[in-house]
């Protein structure tokens, strides 16, 4: 069946809740998009960090067409091997903790942040306040766009659930003296992403995670975009030597399928039967596809591969004409002077090349993890004529 898009049809037919750049992608191999006019540009955005293995990764379609073929969808009535396997598989490779699944970024930190009230009435006399940081983003619930520290996202939505307070990132003092009787855990992203790439300052992570400990609070780190290899570690946090009580992913753990996941340790995993669930989530068929995602990154090595190829990309930011450039491994972005990020945005896409400002000023990269020195060489090349 040929479908024909119209950005006219897309208006009236799609809830307007974000604008669209003019181009239809049909197809993808690797780093490299199609549109439907049969044009290609290399993609340094991966479906906003999710498309680790870039588009149409063999051996992602592979677990998709086997496991499809043996089963997608149970509900959590019953066990799946899938499941229990990623579980083990994410276990593994992060801390000791149990797993709770679901079907994104959001609903993973709509575990975290139930996980946390529970745990505060169990263990802080009701504690239920969650310290997040401005300029954060933690999804699009309302609990969570609450979390988030931007008020463009949440405003709109009052009255916001209670029980979240925001502070500066990177201020250690600040989550010190947010901190009362009430507070029962700090939620942070270790770079913080929407909002253009904000690493965390050495040794913030580590002052946290001991602020935590002393007032036995509960550390959450959303890893959402972080984690799975893209900062050259599995997990941002490793980099800071330190491990969260509670770690949320999503994004690039299906390579493209939608899942999300919350982990607990032994001390967080306060839930118990009936306290929280999903239909679809840990579904065999997400499942079976992000088990498959973090067997690729193992195999061929792609979290080295990540650290490599993020110092490349970053050296390569540093003639553009930028303000400033920052990142870590492969999530980098640059900052103009003057709001001309959407421009060259648009600039970037006429020539082939997919990037993502994230506002006036600012252009996040985030490509696949398996991009080459060859295709950051061509993008650069593309980046500076476009940067003038
Ligand atoms: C750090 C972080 N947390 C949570 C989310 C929300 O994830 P989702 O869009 O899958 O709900 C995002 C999405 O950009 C994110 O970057």
């Amino acid at each position: 069946m040929q479908v024909v898009t119209t950005p006219e049809l897309a208006d009236r037919y799609l809830m307007q809740t974000g604008r669209r750049l003019p181009v239809t992608f049909v197809r993808g191999r690797g780093c490299v998009l199609y549109d439907d006019a049969g044009r290609e540009y290399l993609d340094l955005v991966a479906g906003i960090a999710v498309n680790l293995l870039g588009h149409a990764h063999p051996d992602v379609v592979a677990a998709i067409t086997r496991q499809s073929a043996e089963l997608i969808h149970t509900s959590n009535l019953y066990f799946t091997q899938p499941q229990v396997e990623l579980a083990r598989r994410l276990v593994e490779l992060s801390f000791p903790s149990r797993v709770f699944f679901c079907n994104s970024g959001a609903e993973a930190n709509e575990s975290a942040i139930k996980l946390a009230r529970k745990w505060g009435t169990r263990n802080r006399d009701g504690a239920f306040e969650i310290i997040t940081t401005t300029g954060s983003f933690h999804g699009r619930t309302l609990a969570t766009v609450t979390a988030g520290g931007q008020h463009k996202y949440s405003d709109p939505f009052k009255p916001l659930p209670d029980g979240f307070v925001h502070v500066p990132y990177n201020d250690t003092k600040a989550i010190e003296e947010a901190t009362t009787d009430k507070t029962v855990a700090v939620m942070l992203e270790p770079v913080m992403g929407e909002i253009g790439v904000i690493p965390a300052a050495p040794g913030y992570l580590r002052r946290i995670r001991e602020w935590c400990d002393a007032k036995n609070l509960l550390l959450i780190l959303d890893e959402v975009q972080t984690g799975l290899g893209r900062t050259g570690r599995w997990f941002a946090h490793q980099h800071a030597g330190i491990t969260p009580d509670v770690m949320t992913l999503a994004k690039g753990l299906g390579g493209g399928m939608p899942i999300g996941a919350c982990l607990a340790n032994q001390r967080a995993d306060v839930f118990e039967p009936g306290d929280h669930g999903s239909t679809f989530g840990g579904n065999p068929l997400a499942c079976a596809v992000a088990a498959t995602v973090l067997h690729v990154i193992e195999r061929d090595g792609l979290v080295g591969h990540a650290a490599e190829m993020g110092d490349l990309l970053g050296a390569s930011l540093r003639d553009l004409g930028a303000k400033s450039t920052r990142g870590a491994g492969l999530m980098q972005a640059f900052e103009f002077e003057d709001p001309r990020a959407k421009a060259f945005q648009q600039s970037c896409l006429e020539a082939g090349l997919v990037v993502n400002a994230v506002d006036d000023h600012s252009v996040r990269l985030v490509p696949p993890l398996i991009v080459t020195a060859k295709e950051i060489d061509r993008a650069h090349e593309v980046m500076r004529k476009v940067a003038g």
